[in-house]
Order: structure tokens, then sequence, then C-alpha cells
């Protein structure tokens, strides 16, 4: 992302470098909170594997071939979001609406995505002091109920971590953080199968791996299946624009559906071990799966509480977890900063600032709501919830399906078999079909059934 993001296109865009550096980059966007927070409470929350399964097959038929959709137009425009759907479109025909609503999405997602990440934050020090490393539900409950019902201490470490992205986007310094994202991957992987295995130990853990992995088709509803669509374009970062811009970074000899299967794979693989990490740890201490954005934190600290040098790993395990999330925010914040810059032609330190600024306002909605606004809701929800709800469930799916039409139906299959084989360098005619006949029927006719079955809008 931070690779020539400060460059007015199309004078010498930059491009990355190397297939590892660009493997590295786009899952530094997909990783994040979204495998070790909302993985874990989704899934929790709606019967466990059952919904995995629908999950899974949201990521191989919508999620994976938007990816790859967005990932082509990028490259193919080598502009920003908005950019890219004007200039690939038809004269007079408002595509690029699909990027005004990722900009919009990039704002509600900010809102409570570094609410969580603030809750992040404020674990490295409470486990640095280490009064939450506890077995016992009651002491985990009332360390977050704590955290969470503070509007103080809620505001301010969502500031901090703000503070922390908004520099990095500012003094285009994202490279270190991509090199730093590289090398310290590894170790949180590492650490996530640390806390596995020690996790599928814990007398009772087997109940927890039945949830996660014997599926009971009974509990699923018609919001469950919305919801795993949901989680699929959340979890590969697309709907909104974000791939559009990585993709403006590609070499033109990069492989984009070999890369996007990588990335979809290895973003499964974390999300699964986070899983491994949390349930069988949910049984054996008596939480409820059910437990909703606490879920994380109530039951890693359990984990650890019960594991030699607990707190020392539990310290490594959030901090990881933040730079994690930090390497994702980045990604996000990136899209209204490009679309400022290149349109309002602002100086990328005003950009940055607007752009942080304007998440300050919008995401305190989110922060507060667990203390000073827990009473204020629409459509049932709080603000917390509503941003994390209709971005994931409504907005991502929009733009995936349009942008799903666009590049079959508009865009047309020569131009894009011509770019998916980087102009027949590549001999993947098969999949290229596949892609095609996906994007123009099962994509779009999957996505619509079950945005308006999920809404209640047919039944
Ligand atoms: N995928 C990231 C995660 O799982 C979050 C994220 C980054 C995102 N960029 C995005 C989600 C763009 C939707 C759209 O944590």
């Amino acid at each position: 992302m931070s690779v020539g993001s400060s460059e007015k296109p199309p004078v010498n865009r930059a491009k990355f470098a190397t297939n590892l550096g660009v493997l590295a980059a786009t899952l530094g966007s997909a990783v994040g909170l979204g495998n070790i927070w909302k993985f874990p409470y989704l899934t929790g929350s709606n019967g466990g594997a059952a919904f995995l399964l629908v999950y899974i097959i949201c990521m191989l038929l919508i999620g994976i071939p938007v990816m790859v959709s967005e990932l082509t137009l990028g490259r193919a425009a080598r502009s920003n979001a908005i950019a890219t759907m004007q200039k690939l479109s038809p004269a007079r025909q408002p595509w690029w609406l699909i990027g005004a609503a990722g900009v919009l999405a990039a704002f509600l997602i900010m809102a409570f995505y570094s609410e969580v990440a603030a809750w992040v934050f404020a674990y490295i020090f409470k486990a640095i002091q280490g009064g939450i490393l506890s077995t016992d539900p009651e002491v985990t409950k009332s360390a977050f109920n704590g955290l969470v019902g503070n509007p103080t201490q809620s505001l301010i470490w969502q500031w901090i971590d703000l503070a922390v992205v908004g520099f990095i986007i500012l003094l285009g310094v994202n490279k270190g953080i991509e090199s730093a994202t590289k090398k310290l991957m590894p170790i949180l992987l590492g650490l996530l199968i640390l806390v596995g295995i020690r996790s599928i130990t814990l007398p009772g853990a087997g109940q927890g791996l039945t949830f996660l992995f014997q599926p009971d088709f009974t509990k699923l509803t018609a919001a469950s299946f919305l919801i795993a669509m949901g989680l699929a374009f959340f979890k590969l970062s697309v709907g909104m624009g974000t791939m559009i811009t990585y993709g403006s970074y590609f070499r033109d000899d990069q492989d984009i559906p070999g890369t996007a299967f990588r990335v979809a794979f290895s973003d499964l693989a974390v999300s699964l071990l986070a899983g491994i990490a949390i349930f069988p740890a949910v049984f054996a201490f008596g939480y409820q799966p059910n437990a909703g954005p606490s879920l994380l934190f109530l039951t890693i600290p359990s984990v650890f509480a019960s594991m030699p040098l607990g707190n020392i790993f539990m310290v490594i395990f959030f901090i990881l977890t933040a730079i994690a999330s930090i390497g994702a925010q980045i990604s996000l914040v990136e899209v209204p900063v490009a679309f400022l810059e290149e349109k309002f032609h602002l100086s990328r330190q005003k950009a940055s600032i607007i752009t942080v600024l304007s998440i300050v306002l919008v995401g305190s909605l989110a922060a507060l709501s667990n203390s000073t606004l827990a009473d204020v809701k629409l459509f049932g929800m709080t603000f917390f919830d509503l941003f994390d709800y209709t971005t994931s469930n409504i907005l991502l799916p929009l733009g995936g399906l349009f942008i799903a039409i666009f590049i079959s139906w508009i865009w047309g299959y020569k131009k894009l078999s011509a770019a998916l084989s980087n102009n027949g360098q590549l001999s993947n005619q098969g999949i290229i079909k596949v892609f095609y006949g996906t994007l123009l029927v099962v994509t779009p006719v999957l996505v619509t059934i079950v945005l308006l079955n999920g809404l209640k809008i047919i039944q």
C-alpha cells in the first residue's frame, strides 16, 4: 500500500517488487482483527461448524472472485478506487458510485474497528499489570466490562490507536510497517499454534472442537447466511476498493488468481487457528460461545492463565494482534486518504489529518456504545453493532455485487481473459473461464439472494 501511494498516478506509479512482497502486503490487509476477534465471535454466535462451512463456500464463490476482480481492475487502471471505476466504465455510467460507497464503508468500518483495536491496546497494558489473567469467567468478564463500560478509557485507547495509524499514514512509512508485518506475522502464527495446543489439551476441550468442526445444520438461519457472506467480504478486505488500490500496485506479470487463492487460504488458516485457540477454552472454562464481541477478550486470558509463563505470552499475543490490526487499518484508511488527495488535490498530510479526525468523530459513537450511549439504539442496535452489521452485511456485499457485474458484463470476457492471463503469458484459460462464469452468474445471484433473504425482503 505504501508503495507509491503518495504519488499522483500515472506518473511512475511504483509497483511491488517481489512476489513475496505482493503476498505479504495483500495478506497484511486481509489478516487482522477479522481473524482473531470477528471470526470467532461470529462463528460462536451462529452455531459453529455449519456456519464455518457456509463461510468457506462464500469465500470460494464470492470472496475470491470479487478479490480477483478488484485486483484486476486496479491493475488495469492504476488508480484509486473511484478513479479506477471512472476510467474503466463506459461514458456517463455511474460505476464510480461503487468507489464512493467504498469510501463511506471505510469510515464506518474504521469507526468500530479502531475501538476493537483500542481494547487490544488496553489489554496489552492490562496483561502487563497481570490483573486479567484468570480462568474464572467472573474475573475476566468484569475486567472486560470495566474497560468497555468506561467512556474515558474507551475513547483514549481509541485515540491512541488512531494516532498510531494516522502517524504511519501521514509519515508515509507504511513500508516499514509492511516489512515489520512480514517478519512478525510468522511469530503471531507460531503463538496462535502454541495457544491452540494449550487450548485443545485443556480438560473438556473436545466439546469446543466438536462445536467448531461438526456441523449442525439446524442452527443455520437466513440471518446466519447473510452474516457468513458478510464475513467473507470483511475477511478478504473486498467490496469497498481496498483491493482495487492494492491491484494498482501489482506488476503486470503477477499471477492475480494465484495470489488471490494463496491470500484467501492463508487467511482462512489464521482464522481456523484462532478458532482452535478459543473454542476449546469456551467449553473448558464455562463461557458462552455466543458471548458476542467480548469472546476473544474473555477466553484468551483464561487460556494464558493455564499456561506456564502465560503472562509474558499474553503480552506478546496482544502486541502482535495490535500490529496485525494496524496493518489492516492502514489499508482501510488509505482508501479515503488516496481519494481526498487525488480528488481535491490535498496534500497527503491534509488528507490524512481530515480522514483521521473524521474517524475520531464517528468512532466516538462506537467507542461510547457500551457506556454513555449504551441506550441509544437504531434498528435495535448500538452504534458499534450498527456500524459492524451494516458494513459487512450491506455495504460490502453491494459493492461486491456491482464489481462482479461490472467486470463480467461491462468489461467483458475479452479484457478479463487478457488481464488474468497477463496477455497470454500464463496458461490458465481453464481457471479464467471458471472465474468468468462465476462472476457472470454465480456471484451476483448468490449475493442477491443472500442479501434479500437475510434482510428479510423476500422469504
Ligand atoms: N480484512 C481485515 C480484517 O480481517 C479488515 C479490513 C481491512 C477490511 N481492509 C478492509 C475489511 C477492507 C473490509 C474492507 O481484519
